[in-house]
């Protein structure tokens, strides 16, 4: 739906903060107006500015599906005074969003096909909508193959809902840490080699990433020498944006704003403003 005005925030409640990993919280958050609340439609990829008020905004990917669990859901990782903020606030507290704002993943587009699913550390909550977008729409995809990285196996997003995934039909969650504790029993590895051993084919295939710049330029290069071709390679650059309205001038990648058009491009649009490995 459009907004009356993007510039006037919706005010919305927070319903729940759920801990998800030491430094990130999950926001479930209610629009207050009933009928902005049944309007309000998105899809996975698309995001919203939330509002810390007395603080500031930014932008965040919407990480739920619309009438799908609690509201509308933010993975907010604190990395600075509005995060803080966000983070801090209690169920009942008011704070505003404005949105949703930005083009989204094709997914309609990749139906038939096989999709991988690659995701680092926080990479991973703007991709948590497209998994679980592919399991309610299962039939019309075929294998999804997930690789889920994070630093430690404490930084992993997301961990409750792993027994769902993996427990789908024609679905494999492959986790990685680059660095183990006592009680870790699986991988550890760099994401851009868990790609290399699993090496999943590019026939009919979509590969769908998200992460640090480092793990997107090495993964790409492995993703690359399996036979992927850059229109079949898609990410979200969410993580450049600043403002998200177009006015900070902070998100460019050539010719465009990741704001306005995107933030999500096929490695075709976007390739030659990767740095390569
Ligand atoms: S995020 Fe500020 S111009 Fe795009």
């Amino acid at each position: 739906m459009g907004l009356e005005s993007p510039f006037i925030p919706y005010v919305a409640t927070l319903k729940m903060s759920t801990q998800l990993t030491p430094d990130i919280k999950l926001l479930s958050v209610e629009l207050k107006d009933p009928d902005t609340r049944a309007g309000f439609d998105y899809k996975p990829g698309q995001f919203a500015l939330l509002s810390a008020f007395g603080e500031g905004e930014a932008p965040f990917g919407i990480v739920s599906l619309p009438g799908q669990g609690d509201g509308l859901e933010f993975a907010v990782r604190r990395i600075g005074t509005v995060t803080r903020a966000l983070q801090e606030l209690e169920p009942g507290d008011i704070l505003g969003v404005r949105g949703p704002f930005g083009n989204y993943f094709p997914l309609e587009d990749y139906a038939g096909g096989n999709i991988i699913v690659i995701g680092g550390g926080i990479g991973m909550a703007p991709l948590r909508p497209v998994i679980n977008r592919i399991l309610q729409q299962r039939d019309d995809y075929q294998q999804l193959l997930i690789i889920n990285g994070a630093r430690t196996p404490q930084d992993l997003v997301f961990q409750p809902e792993f027994p769902t995934w993996r427990a789908a039909p024609r679905t494999r969650l492959e986790l990685t840490v680059d660095r183990g504790d006592e009680h870790w029993k699986g991988r550890v590895a760099l994401v851009p080699d868990v790609v290399k051993e699993l090496a999943p084919s590019p026939n009919n295939a979509i590969a769908i990433i998200c992460g640090p710049p480092i793990m997107i330029r090495f993964t790409l290069s492995v993703l690359k020498n399996l036979g992927f071709k850059d229109n079949q390679i898609v990410t979200t650059l969410e993580a450049k944006m600043k403002c998200g309205l177009g006015k900070c001038a902070r998100c460019n990648i050539g010719d465009k704003y990741v704001c306005q058009d995107g933030p999500v491009f096929t490695l075709e649009q976007v390739s030659q403003f990767l740095e390569q490995p």
